[in-house]
């Protein structure tokens, strides 16, 4: 058995995406059928940034499995400042089942995965949020039935962690992804080529536009996220006041005529009047709340298959 870790989306192969996603489905339809941290287990959930929806569904979802959720304030654990994340891990990984960590940058994550020797879960770094695009392609099937061969377009910062997920999770999943996004926030070169090569063989595709509309017209499936995203606070200012190189691109009644049939999805939280129009994120498209709620479903599913597959399941 190989230690499996996931610190981005293409952790996993497009056949282990779809067997996480039918997991995270019967687990969502029977949410106490798997008790692989029985004991209970503890999982240690190290925050180095702000959270609401990933504290509570991975609290919700080890307690579920069985275990005990250690939530670790990274104001308090200072992890890389007041020891080196070798020695946090060597400390974390004799203790618990597996590691979540949200924090900056993804060599800090890559770093702990080579001294754990339990699974660790990326809860969101400056360049991926996988879990989140789990639960956003749980629920476009849920809504949709299918997801290869469908259009996911998401507009806004193209250079942020949700637009490198989309692009990778969207590829392993067989979907044409279309990224519409102003010049200078193009996403990673290294990652949409990446995404490109997973696409190729999974019949979907990828594709960047600085035009909005030809983005989400017939799309499946449109989202966003937030102008500012964490650590970017500093920015605030030109990123999300008047004359932000985004304001084409907020997801407006307008813009939702293009893409009728589709769902929209945003990761959370949301700024009415910025990114999304209230009338879009309160309206008849929108399934954010199912998609905030399928973070649990889709986490447990995550923690459950890199236990089962890591061979550590107690
Ligand atoms: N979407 C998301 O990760 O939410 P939180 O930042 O509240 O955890």
């Amino acid at each position: 058995m190989t230690l499996r870790h996931f610190l981005a989306d293409d952790d996993l192969s497009p056949a282990e995406q779809e067997a996480v996603l039918d997991r995270a489905l019967a687990l969502k339809a029977d949410p106490f059928s798997d008790r692989c941290l029985a004991g209970p287990q503890v999982v240690a959930v190290l925050f180095d940034k702000p959270t609401l929806r990933t504290l509570v569904s991975f609290a919700t979802g080890i307690a579920h499995l069985g275990g005990q959720p250690l939530v670790v304030d990274g104001n308090l654990a200072q992890v890389g400042v007041r020891e080196s994340i070798a020695d946090v891990t060597r400390v974390l990984t004799r203790q618990a089942a597996a590691i979540v960590w949200r924090t900056f940058g993804q060599d800090r994550i890559v770093e702990m995965a080579r001294y754990a020797t339990v699974p660790v879960v990326n809860a969101l770094t400056d360049d991926y949020h996988p879990c989140q695009v789990l639960a956003d392609l749980l629920t476009i099937r849920e809504h949709k039935g299918t997801l290869a061969g469908r259009t996911l377009a998401y507009l806004g910062d193209g250079a942020n962690n949700m637009a490198h997920s989309y692009l990778l999770g969207g590829a392993l999943a067989g979907m044409h992804v279309r990224v519409g996004t102003p010049a200078g926030y193009q996403p990673r070169s290294d990652i949409l080529a990446r995404a490109a090569a997973i696409a190729a063989g999974t019949g979907g595709s990828v594709e960047v536009t600085d035009d909005p509309v030809a983005a989400v017209t017939g799309a499946d499936a449109v989202a966003t996220d937030t102008w500012v995203s964490m650590g970017q606070e500093a920015e605030s200012g030109a990123r999300r006041g008047g004359g932000s190189p985004f304001a084409p691109y907020a997801v407006t009644p307008d813009l939702m005529a293009s893409a009728p049939s589709a769902v929209f999805l945003h990761c959370l939280p949301a700024y009415r009047g910025s990114e999304v129009d209230a009338a879009v994120i309160d309206g008849p498209q929108s399934v954010v709340w199912d998609e905030a709620e399928n973070r649990l479903h889709a986490q447990k599913a995550v923690l459950s298959f890199l236990l089962d597959r890591s061979g550590t399941r107690p």
